[in-house]
């Protein structure tokens, strides 16, 4: 098979972590034998000040036609709040109706958590973060602005289309993970009793073609709870987009931080496109100290939705290799090697690890 691959590097240190990311993909088409093309863009904070352009609606038009896209981080310093996410990350994600957010939650081996006495075994969830509705679709607005009487809405929009084809995809994905088989639906049914009602009603009903998956319902603040108290109950998360925006943050601490948290924006019947789920880090830029594994998982995370799934394990192995005998930190500058080095030692352990080997712990 032969992919066109988008690249969007982005702001900050989005560049220097695709850069590995693209070293690793290169590595792995080599070692399993599939091919691929890579089309650069530009957008992102730098190509915003130099140009005024986010994102223009050709592009979008353009990348639809790729089989996949990589990002790297969107975000910068002198751009204000809100330009950027919405003209750019969002765009993306609406444009391309990539309606899953897919975030996996996994402690690697080596790795270090701060949950005390909670090891891998513990810690492998994946959550499913709708991404297209809720909070985040731009429904709203001023009355009186700037006045003592001023009145501001941010509506959150929940269609039955929209939340139905999330908690399918998430019953689809228990299924195929066949893990505990077990799927939580996470929201607020006690107070968002209209909007969370449909959820819920939806889960059940969905819930009735999947009797051969554990139903369970967490409200988000319990499911924050029980993410540190005890991750293992969890198997997967289906929720909503602003809380998954914040579980996943929290995911992302416990599986050993922003180094290693990536993510896939899915348009199942589409285009989708991978990112690390860390910003752009302006503190680390040009320094090559930031830790580009992020980014190789969601190289990973992207050849298993291109159907690569042999190379997509590989180059998960290759990283779990890393993280049990390799790196001292997942930190920023910790690490013990450099940005480069630590994309090296992936292809290194991509290239020689015997398929099968044990991968060893620290
Ligand atoms: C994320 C980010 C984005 C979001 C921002 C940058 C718009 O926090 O990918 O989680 O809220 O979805
Ligand atoms: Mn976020």
């Amino acid at each position: 098979m032969s992919y066109e691959i988008a690249v969007i590097p982005g702001d900050g240190t989005g560049p220097e972590v695709v850069r590995e990311g693209l070293k690793v993909l290169e590595a792995a088409a080599k070692k399993t034998g599939f091919r691929y093309t890579t089309t650069n863009y530009p957008f992102g904070g730098e190509h915003y000040l130099k140009t005024r352009e986010t994102l223009p609606d050709a592009s979008i038009e353009e990348l639809k036609k790729s089989s996949a896209i990589l990002l790297g981080a969107i975000g910068h310093p002198e751009v204000k709040p809100g330009i950027l996410e919405r003209g750019v990350l969002l765009k993306l994600r609406f444009g391309m109706d990539q309606y899953i957010n897919l975030r996996p939650v996994r402690l690697y081996p080596g790795v270090w958590t701060p949950l005390k006495d909670k090891g891998p075994e513990q810690i492998d969830f994946v959550v499913v973060r709708e991404n297209t509705e809720d909070l985040y679709a731009g429904v709203g607005g001023f009355l009186k602005k700037g006045t003592p009487d001023e009145v501001a809405t941010q509506v959150s929009i929940n269609t039955r289309k929209g939340v139905e084809r999330c908690i399918r995809f998430a019953y689809d994905l228990t299924r195929k993970r066949n893990k505990q088989r077990k799927l939580t639906l996470c929201a607020k049914t006690n107070v968002l009793t209209y909007a969370h009602d449909l959820w819920a009603r939806t889960f059940e009903e969905v819930g009735r073609e999947y009797p051969d998956i554990k139903q369970e319902y967490a409200h988000v603040d319990a499911a924050c709870m029980w993410m540190i108290k005890n991750p293992e109950t969890f198997d997967v998360i289906v929720t909503t987009n602003m809380f998954g925006d914040i579980i996943t943050d929290l995911g992302a601490m416990i599986q050993g931080g922003m180094g290693i948290a990536a993510g896939g924006n899915l348009n199942p019947e589409g285009v989708s496109m991978f990112e690390p789920i860390g910003g752009s880090a302006p503190k680390y830029t040009g320094k090559g100290q930031i830790n580009p594994l992020a980014a190789i998982v969601a190289v990973s995370m992207m050849l298993d939705a291109l159907g690569e799934t042999a190379a997509a394990q590989q180059v998960e192995r290759a990283v779990m290799f890393v993280t049990a005998n390799k790196l001292k930190s997942l930190a920023a500058g910790k690490m013990g090697y450099t940005t480069g080095e630590v994309g090296d030692l992936v292809v290194w352990a991509l290239e020689t690890l015997p398929v099968g080997a044990p991968l060893g712990q620290r």
